[in-house]
């Protein structure tokens, strides 16, 4: 099966500019070329960083896109999203008992987890998953029994050498890993937040994270000028079969005869 994975999209409303790029311009241009190219994927998820402000009209506008869009999409919520906006125009969205903007998914034999680690509060950046969000993955976990499970979160639990992100990562990393270990077939995470690609192996577990569709973080700050850069925008095409996992980093808009991203 595949599935395509997009994060940190930080609209603003149509046409206002965030750190020299358009994010309903970029997201445009991405989700028309998953609607060209990966039809076939099982869904898209886009992990977090919604709205750059948490406005009830960026997610509104984000919610026509996605109905013309010919895949399922599931959402998830980062440090700039607001829930109860969110859930204002998103009320059909799953989420779990006590609230919380996480669910799980079944699909080609595997368990998908999106997870949310919105802490939530003015200018509180770091992420959280409260006992009530561990008891639900360890039960999710306990459930997936054998069956292969990927994981998708917003903050990783881990430093990536950039103190910039490292410094706003998921509070608790030691509650985090107990409750991986109740999961006896996690196959991958997939994470946002810190706006590069990486692929990061933690405590036996292996993640990856994508550069945002608008606007990355420079690994040197200092060469690049600025604590956000112009570098390619890329989504994530996720092949999974029973022995492999796949992950393309597709900076599409790189593609010879399509235009440079600007
Ligand atoms: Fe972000």
């Amino acid at each position: 099966m595949k599935f395509i994975h997009l994060t940190d999209i930080h609209l603003m409303a149509p046409g206002v500019p965030l750190n020299g790029g358009d994010p309903a311009a970029n997201l445009q241009r991405v989700l028309a070329d998953i609607a060209e190219w990966h039809q076939d994927a099982a869904f898209c998820v886009i992990s977090g960083d919604l709205a750059d402000e948490g406005d009830p009209a960026a997610y509104g506008w984000l919610q026509e896109q996605l109905a013309a869009l010919p895949l399922p999409a599931f959402l998830m919520l980062g440090n700039h999203d607001v829930r109860g906006n969110f859930l204002s125009v998103f009320a059909d969205h799953p989420r779990d008992g006590g609230g919380f903007v996480q669910h799980s998914h079944a699909a080609g034999g595997a368990r998908f987890l999106f997870l949310d680690t919105l802490t939530g509060g003015p200018d509180v950046h770091d992420g959280e998953l409260c006992a009530d969000r561990l008891a639900w993955l360890e039960a999710e976990l306990e459930a997936a029994g054998e069956a292969p499970v990927f994981l998708f979160l917003h903050h990783p639990p881990f430093d990536i050498g950039l103190p910039y992100v490292d410094d706003i990562k998921l509070r608790d990393p030691e509650g985090f890993h107990a409750a991986l270990q109740k999961g006896r077939n996690i196959r991958h995470i997939f994470f946002g937040h810190v706006h590069r690609m990486t692929y990061v192996n933690w405590r036996g577990y292996s993640f990856t994270s994508l550069p945002s569709t608008n606007h990355q973080i420079p690994l040197v700050p200092e060469r690049a000028g600025s604590e956000y850069s112009v570098e390619p925008l890329a989504y994530g095409v996720v092949q999974v079969s029973s022995d492999q996992v796949t992950v393309h980093f597709d900076a599409y808009l790189d593609r010879p005869g399509q235009g440079a991203a600007s």
